[in-house]
């Protein structure tokens, strides 16, 4: 078991967040951080975002790194890996967390808008867990760092069982990762690998703030959350945090949804 006392400790372990230049990746990549990983901070685009939480990061004497790659590409993929292990050595945790949203009426939706956002969403993850189990057995197991050989979070959506009208694209990608994530973790349990979900709600970032930004849309959407507030980031990187750190050893194939009760069905409080 690993020395420390404190099951979230990530003391001696790196941990690669996708997405993390903003929104959920970004919370995440800061909470482990603080628990004390060393963090590979991914993005595709924004480089100044990446630059931030790594100097925030840097600012609490937290190690970190930003790492440029679309993880729709193999190629970006693989070169994702090198460079972390170049480094950090070898990583413990990946955090699979990159997406997109590109929504439109089926009829209307065109192949790339379909095209695109399986490929990030669905392909991407698949292929950072690829190289994240590849590396995982390359390293071997090390029980003084950590109980397990690895451990990957699937960023997925409470849309992997709730189906979503005018984003066939993008429910269809968080289903997918639902029974990836599962298919791993049973391919790979042997191994000491674990393989994890979150599914989150709304949670306040870009990829939904027509739905929370202003105030009449927010009270829409608040009709959906029983728990009366929109979710943040760091909602979803306490869940990370746990399902990342050893204090979850025993968990694999589960995903937690953290959603403020939004999968509950809230209608049904009232009629049914
Ligand atoms: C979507 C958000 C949406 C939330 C709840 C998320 O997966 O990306 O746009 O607000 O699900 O519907």
């Amino acid at each position: 078991m690993p020395v420390s006392e404190n099951f979230l400790d990530l003391g001696g372990q790196t941990a690669l967040v996708t997405g993390a230049s903003s929104g959920i990746g970004a919370g995440i990549a800061l909470l482990l951080g603080r628990a004390g990983a060393n963090v590979v901070v991914n993005y595709r685009k924004s480089k100044e975002g990446a630059d931030a939480v790594v100097s925030e990061l840097s600012e609490r004497g937290c190690t970190a790194t930003a790492i440029q790659a679309d993880v729709s590409k193999e190629e970006d993929v693989v070169r994702l890996f090198e460079e972390t292990r170049a480094a950090f050595g070898t990583i413990h945790v990946l955090i699979a967390n990159a997406g997109v949203q590109q929504d439109a009426p089926a009829h209307e939706m065109s192949l790339d808008q379909w095209r695109k956002v399986l490929d990030v969403n669905l392909t991407g993850q698949f292929l950072c867990c690829r190289e994240a189990i590849r590396e995982f057995r390359r390293r071997g197991m090390v029980p003084e760092t950590c109980p397990a050989l690895g451990k990957i979070v699937s960023i997925s959506s409470v849309h992997q069982f709730i189906p979503w009208a005018g984003r066939v694209n993008y429910a269809a990608s968080k289903g997918g990762i639902m029974l990836m994530m599962q298919s791993l973790a049973q391919e790979y349990a042997h191994e000491k690998i674990r393989v994890n979900g979150i599914a989150p709600g709304a949670i306040k970032t870009a990829i939904n703030k027509e739905s929370w930004e202003d105030p009449k849309a927010e009270k829409d959407l608040l009709g959906l959350i029983p728990y009366g507030r929109v979710g943040e980031p760091d909602d979803i990187a306490k869940a990370a945090l746990w399902l990342a750190s050893d204090a979850s050893d025993y968990v694999t194939g589960e995903t937690i949804v953290v959603d403020g009760g939004m999968a509950l069905y809230p209608a049904f409080r009232e009629g049914g």
